[in-house]
């Protein structure tokens, strides 16, 4: 062999990288925890990408270690405990490690003996969150590359299931336009299913929220005759379990009333919020999603997974075989055999990372409790930010948080609504150039807020009065 790929591929090579990687994952995550540094050393994109340009163009010299440290260094700490910005889990470094062993044996998972164990894990793993969720005996689901791509493939199921013509062999008829109805807070990832499904912006009902910003259930009849008399055919309600905005959990037993008696399938976008099924004290929050036709849970942002790992559940596992409908004989013989451990029949990827392998590690590992806890942690934590947002008279609160997101804005004095949206503008643009918080922002009601997404543990009652400081004394040096 080449002497260039003998070493490369060298194990005693790998075993001596794989140290020194190690070993500086774990300084990072010591100085994170413990030290003042920034949670991101905020660059801008072109200064950034220029950097990067110039490195590419140094001398190779066999040594992964300056380039390694240099990633670290450049990125964003989820570590951090001032990491409070988007639903991105800080993994557990477990999970991490695991990952490291699922990239090296890099199973393929579209057929059963290209990724075994990964399939019968996957199995187990999401047998276990379907019973979890209370889906019924009937239950089962996969794993997929994300909550975008969940959704999608949930969406695509239930207009496989739910509508009489076949739109795989046929196309999509003029004659039947479909639609699906959606709180106005869901996730844009809904509705760039339902435009990637053909749907066009017709084809998705945004049902408005209530103050809480939660879908108005009792407008679904008017939505759902109105769009009959428009002459469309509505197939599926998603409900929010929680919203991506502000957090908050849709009234998933109205959805599902509804839904029973107009036969819709009902989804529920968990992918956030559905954590809270491995909490008895967050759990009524879902109540009603175990009469969910789908169900999407995210393992990287409340389950402490690294990206990407995404749960399908099906009340009918059937139903997941009516998804594709694809011909592939390189692959497996019979395309219509309910084959659970041939992965590629009921997922988007062909070639799928072994995903399974990380949750099991961790449940194997730590049991159910770690989940429990991380959950009942982060929801708490955001539950007393709210008590300090409510106590200091420069600060307010969008809407009691629900879940550990928490949407709240700086309003001072005497200002106007439109200064107080530039205001929180500035605020947040501070906050990410100086680097010691990372919070992010939104849009509600047509007005700025700030918002924290509490995704790390370790963030404590101290970090976030930090923030409200760190705010309120630095106020008077925005541009008004
Ligand atoms: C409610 C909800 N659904 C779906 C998604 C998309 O998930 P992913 O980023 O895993 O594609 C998000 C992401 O924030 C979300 O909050």
């Amino acid at each position: 062999m080449d002497n260039l790929l003998t070493a490369a591929y060298s194990p005693e090579r790998f075993r001596q990288q794989a140290h020194t990687l190690v070993d500086l994952l774990a300084d990072q995550l010591n100085q994170d925890e413990r030290s003042n540094e920034p949670v991101l050393p905020y660059a801008e994109p072109d200064e950034l990408l220029a950097y990067w340009q110039a490195d590419f163009q140094k001398p190779i010299d066999g040594d992964p270690l300056p380039v390694l440290t240099d990633i670290v260094k450049r990125s964003i700490h989820l570590h951090n405990p001032r990491y409070m910005g988007h639903q991105v889990a800080p993994p557990l470094p477990l999970a991490a490690l695991t990952g490291v062993l699922t990239g090296l044996l890099n199973n393929g998972m579209a057929v059963y003996e290209m990724g075994m164990t990964a399939n019968a894990l996957e199995r187990i793993v999401t047998q276990w969150m379907a019973e979890k969720m209370q889906l019924g005996p009937q239950a089962g689901g996969l794993l997929t590359s994300g909550g975008t791509l969940a959704n999608l493939t949930a969406l695509l199921t239930a207009r496989a299931v739910a509508v009489s013509n076949n739109v795989w062999e046929e196309g999509y008829a003029e004659r039947s336009r479909l639609a699906i109805m959606v709180s106005e807070e869901a996730h844009y990832c809904v509705d760039r299913a339902a435009r990637i499904m053909g749907l066009g912006s017709d084809g998705i009902i945004k049902i408005p929220t209530n103050e809480r910003f939660q879908l108005r259930t009792d407008l679904l009849e008017t939505y759902l005759e109105q769009a009959r008399a428009n002459g469309l055919t509505v197939f599926a309600v998603v409900g929010c379990a929680c919203s991506t905005s502000t957090g908050s959990y849709d009234d998933l037993m109205a959805i599902a009333d509804f839904c029973e008696k107009h036969t819709l399938w009902f989804h529920a976008d968990g992918a956030h919020g559905g954590a809270a099924v491995m909490s008895e004290t967050y759990r009524p929050l879902i109540r009603g999603i175990e009469r969910a036709d789908s169900v999407v849970v995210d393992f990287h942002k409340m389950m402490m997974i690294p990206a990407l790992v995404t749960a399908v559940l099906y009340r009918r596992e059937l139903d997941s075989y009516r998804t594709f409908q694809q011909k592939a004989q390189y692959l497996w013989s019979d395309a219509t055999a309910k084959d659970w451990f041939n992965s590629g029949k009921r997922v988007f990827e062909c070639t799928k990372l072994m995903m399974s392998a990380k949750v099991y590690t961790v449940l194997r590992t730590y049991g159910e409790a770690i989940f429990t806890a991380n959950v009942e942690t982060l929801y708490r934590l955001a539950s007393r930010f709210a008590d300090q947002v409510r106590s200091r008279p420069e600060f307010e609160l969008a809407v009691e948080p629900e879940s550990n997101i928490v949407c709240f804005r700086y309003v001072g004095n005497g200002h106007t609504a439109d200064q107080l949206d530039t205001l929180n503008t500035q605020i947040r643009a501070k906050l990410l150039k100086e680097g010691r918080f990372y919070i992010v922002q939104t849009t509600l009601r047509g007005r700025v807020y700030l918002r924290v997404s509490l995704m790390n543990p370790l963030t404590t009652d101290t970090h976030l009065e930090e923030l409200l400081d760190v705010i309120s004394q630095q106020h008077y040096h925005y541009a008004e």
